[in-house]
């Protein structure tokens, strides 16, 4: 499979299509031309897009949440509920597992027992199987936009159906959806599935409408370095544009250190300006996850890292913030738990409206760092590809050249280890095969010794992972026991 970034004809789109829509029976009830006229008719106060604007323009953050079901009208009531309780600005639809990997069969099955059982039985929104039909009564009863929220490497179908069902949003992409969530599927393929994603977006965007898309940002979730997931953004958001979408959202997961967050923030906003300084009809915005790691079990601490979400969202002027439940430790939350997360977001969002962080050397020598170490690896990339971004990529991936830390996928190098500093910035203990200059490397290399005669260790693997482990375990930084011993005693 030879893959380019290069638009799709109107031709292989349809070609392509015909086949994408016999994957399920559902896929025929899906007309483009009926669709466009249907999503003509929705108010722009029910568009993800609009929405958007006006926070960027005003300089807010939006709030939203997590949160699908198996059937229809037990989705409503919890999409209302989080809209009218919890006041989200934008409301999700999380999709289901069995419909990540196109199961179908089992999807269905599972809304049978759903409806036998009383209560869900599936992990999300089954949208292939409930169908256009299905997905617009849910649009229908809410007032406020809808996004799809998923982790579905081939994602064809699902886009079909929901944007014709009337949403106005799609998360995802040919990496952040492939190398996170799966094993034995090959970045070729995935990136050729996502380009008929966004090029069918495209195809709305040339009818007038406007539909957004969001790479999904945090990647694996935990100790993913800045400057790769600011990579796998800008690569994914130029393969977007070049299929014709006009709207993206650029994600970054929260770290945890204020100084290195806000600066990843505002250094994906001056990447992106550069990087899509081509495509003049573009809006760009931001979305920051709250903290995707392990949480702790004890609620009001979870309430205490969803707040310092948020507040990182809020002073490093995200355009929108994800946000998590005190559930999170146990599994999928309730709608209440789900509505105080919101609830808790919301409150140090509108405290810190007029703050943001003021501009200081630190704030500066990482927005640094982690612009050249983006500009590195993108530079090589497109080396690799000799100026084609999508067989770059392909190449940067068997290189190792953009690697993601802890992915399942084989198609992933899976060579780089990052670790937090004694401040609890996350680092590049091993770079692995990430095209670094050497200024780069012993930049992170000296702030992990620093750690590490801190805590009277070597740098090693077993700060990884007591890193990975801290934030659950109440902390930041995974410190020795010894170390919080002595500390404790001192006190
Ligand atoms: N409802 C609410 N949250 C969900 N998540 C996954 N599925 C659902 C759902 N159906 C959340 C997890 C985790 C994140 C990756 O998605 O709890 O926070």
């Amino acid at each position: 499979m030879k893959i380019e970034n290069k638009k799709w004809s109107l031709e292989k789109f349809n070609q392509i299509r015909e086949e994408v829509l016999k994957q399920w029976p559902t896929g025929q009830d899906v007309d483009l031309e009926e669709a466009i006229e249907y999503q003509k008719n929705i108010e722009p106060k029910k568009r993800v897009t609009a929405k958007l604007k006006e926070a960027k323009e005003s300089g807010i953050t939006l709030i939203q949440p997590r949160a699908g079901v198996a059937l229809i009208d037990k989705h409503i009531e919890l999409l209302r509920f989080l809209q009218d309780e919890g006041k989200a600005d934008i409301l999700p639809t999380t999709i289901d597992s069995y419909t990540r990997q196109n199961n179908y069969e089992d999807a269905e099955a599972g809304i049978k027992e759903s409806r036998e059982e009383k209560r869900s039985m599936l992990n999300g929104f089954p949208a292939v199987n409930h169908g256009v039909q299905g997905c617009r009564e849910v649009v229908e009863a809410l007032a406020s936009p809808l996004q799809v929220r998923h982790g579905t490497p081939d994602a064809r179908l699902l886009a079909e159906i929901t944007l014709a069902g009337g949403f106005t949003d799609f998360e995802g992409g040919g990496i952040s959806y492939n190398i996170p969530y799966a094993k034995e599927v090959s970045i070729e393929r995935t990136i050729y599935d996502w380009q008929y994603v966004d090029r069918l977006v495209g195809l709305y965007e040339e009818n007038g409408i406007s539909i957004n898309r969001e790479p999904f940002g945090p990647l694996t979730g935990t100790l993913v370095p800045p400057s790769v997931s600011h990579t796998v953004a800008l690569v994914e958001g130029l393969l977007a544009a070049e299929q014709g979408v006009k709207n993206l959202t650029l994600g970054y997961g929260q770290c945890g250190n204020l100084v290195q967050d806000v600066a990843a923030l505002e250094s994906l906003r001056e990447l992106a300006a550069e990087y899509f300084a081509d495509f003049k009809d573009i809006m760009l915005t931001t979305v920051f996850h709250q903290w995707m790691g392990g949480f702790p079990q004890d609620e009001a601490q979870a309430f205490a890292v969803i707040s310092w979400g948020a507040s990182t969202a809020a002073l490093g002027n995200a355009t929108k913030v994800i946000t998590k439940t005190t559930h999170e430790a146990l599994g999928i939350p309730t709608k209440e738990a789900n509505a105080e997360g919101l609830k808790a977001s919301k409150q140090v969002i509108n405290m810190l409206r007029d703050q943001s962080l003021a501009s200081n050397d630190k704030l500066e020598k990482e927005k640094e760092m982690i612009k050249k170490e983006t500009k590195q690896i993108m530079d090589h990339v497109l080396e690799l590809g000799k100026g084609d971004l999508a067989q770059g990529v392909v190449k940067a991936f068997k290189a190792g050249v953009i690697d993601i830390p802890f992915a399942p996928s084989r198609f992933n190098a899976g060579k780089i280890l990052p670790a937090r500093d004694n401040e609890g910035a996350v680092r590049y203990l091993d770079h692995g095969n990430l095209p670094f200059t050497e200024e780069i490397v012993k930049f992170h290399q000296k702030k992990l010794e620093d750690r590490g005669k801190d805590e009277g260790r070597e740098a090693s693997f077993q700060m990884v992972i007591d890193d990975i482990y801290a934030v659950g375990q109440g902390e930041l930084v995974g410190r020795p026991k010894k170390n919080k011993k002595e500390e404790n005693s001192c006190k």
